[in-house]
């Protein structure tokens, strides 16, 4: 027996790995036309990775301090070895994994894979992509450039615009009524441990269901899964998922080089708001819808309060789709128009609030790459 053999043999008994082998050993995914989409989860998992490793090379020279933030991340740009590419990578890793996550979710509602006895691991995934909202929004102010300060200022000032909670909501994110250094290490903190500690138990349990329940099978592929042979997850599904992170690696990190994060000017509280201020891509439809409502209130509630309630609906339906699906009376296509409705709304007003095509091609783009790999994953997989 070879020495390799022999280390890996002991480790597996002192570590009691021996049903963890037995299970990805048994492991299997279904093949048919909609094979693509669970490589999706895998890709959401590349970046969160990216976003440890590249976050914790941040930390070592990073300062949360109104008077040294900004500082410190431009003596990491300009003097740290390599520090403006680990930062354009971790800038740039968060927008592809929130990306992924919304991709990957928009999968699992449309094939129904959060139906029985999948409702959990569908409840931890939701809650794990509002959780990486938040990292975005809290890793957005790190920085302290001006238009990180001001779009913060906007940020907290709407949720202080809901009632009853709004204004504790407000100074509970702020930790004062403004926006402050106080502010940038409560967001700090939130952002290098809070947020991580929760996300990696979150993520770390939607993984494991995901391991015990096995994948699903949408619906409407059910007869051709029956006749093609499922693919071995080990190793034949995991080293395509290793083929499709290294590509996800080679964008990511062309991407980095060729287009480096910006900093921008350091944070002035004192400066009048800048004209271009705008929150991250992914709350652009919230902001654009918000720009749209007229001053005023109703019944002593702003009309502005209105459509960020409703997000807080639509996010809590998000978490409660697979226990809504599950009615009797709600089962049907209305959930299906309602997301398609979702979407293209979604999609309209990003690219109303940007005056850009952009995001439609960009969706236009992605459906057709899943097109593609789609029809070439489709055709693995022989006879039962
Ligand atoms: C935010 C980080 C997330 C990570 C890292 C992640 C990771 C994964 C991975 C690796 C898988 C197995 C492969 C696959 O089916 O794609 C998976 C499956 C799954 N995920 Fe996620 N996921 C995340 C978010 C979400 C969200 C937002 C939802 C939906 C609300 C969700 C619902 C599911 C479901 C239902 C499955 C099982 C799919 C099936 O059996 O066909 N996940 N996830």
């Amino acid at each position: 027996m070879g020495r390799e053999r022999r280390i890996g043999d002991w480790l597996i008994d002192r570590l009691k790995l021996a049903p963890v082998i037995d299970l990805a050993s048994h492991k299997r995914v279904p093949v048919h036309r909609y094979s693509v989409f669970y490589y999706l989860g895998g890709m959401t998992l590349f970046f969160f990775i990216v976003q440890v490793v590249t976050g914790i090379m941040l930390m070592l020279y990073y300062r949360p301090s109104a008077d040294q933030a900004f500082e410190s991340v431009e003596f990491i740009m300009t003097t740290v070895p390599f520090g403006w590419l680990v930062r354009s990578l971790h800038s740039w890793s968060a927008n592809l994994m929130i990306f992924f996550a919304v991709l990957h979710m928009g999968s699992v509602f449309f094939l129904k894979a959060y139906r029985k006895p999948r409702e959990l691991i569908s409840v931890t995934g939701a809650l794990a992509l509002f959780l990486i909202m938040g990292f975005g929004f809290s890793g957005y102010l790190l920085p302290w450039n001006q238009l990180a300060f001001f779009a913060t200022k906007v940020g907290t000032d709407i949720a202080g615009v809901v009632p009853v909670i709004g204004e504790w909501t407000l100074r509970f994110l702020r930790g004062g009524d403004r926006v402050t250094g106080g502010t940038l290490s409560r967001f700090y903190g939130w952002h290098v441990a809070i947020l991580p500690a929760i996300a990696t138990g979150l993520i770390g349990l939607h993984l494991l269901l995901v391991q015990v329940h096995g994948m699903s099978v949408p619906p409407s592929a059910e007869e051709e899964a029956s006749q093609k042979r499922p693919m071995k997850f080990f190793p034949q599904f995991a080293l395509r998922d290793l083929f499709g992170w290294t590509l996800a690696l080679g964008v990511l990190a062309t991407l980095a080089a060729l287009f480096p994060w910006e900093l921008g000017e350091k944070a002035d509280l004192f400066a009048s708001a800048p004209a271009n201020i705008r929150p991250e891509w992914y709350f652009m439809f919230l902001f654009q819808t918000l720009k749209l409502v007229p001053g005023g209130e109703v019944a002593g509630l702003e009309y502005e309060a209105i459509p960020i309630m409703l997000s807080g609906v639509a996010a809590l339906f998000l978490l409660l789709v697979p226990f809504i699906d599950a009615g009797k009376l709600t089962r049907g296509r209305w959930l299906g128009v309602l997301g398609v409705i979702g979407v293209l709304y979604a999609v309209g007003m990003t690219a109303w609030g940007y005056h850009s095509l952009v995001p439609i091609y960009v969706v236009l783009a992605t459906l057709l790459l899943l097109l593609i790999l789609g029809w070439v994953t489709r055709r693995e997989g022989g006879q039962p």
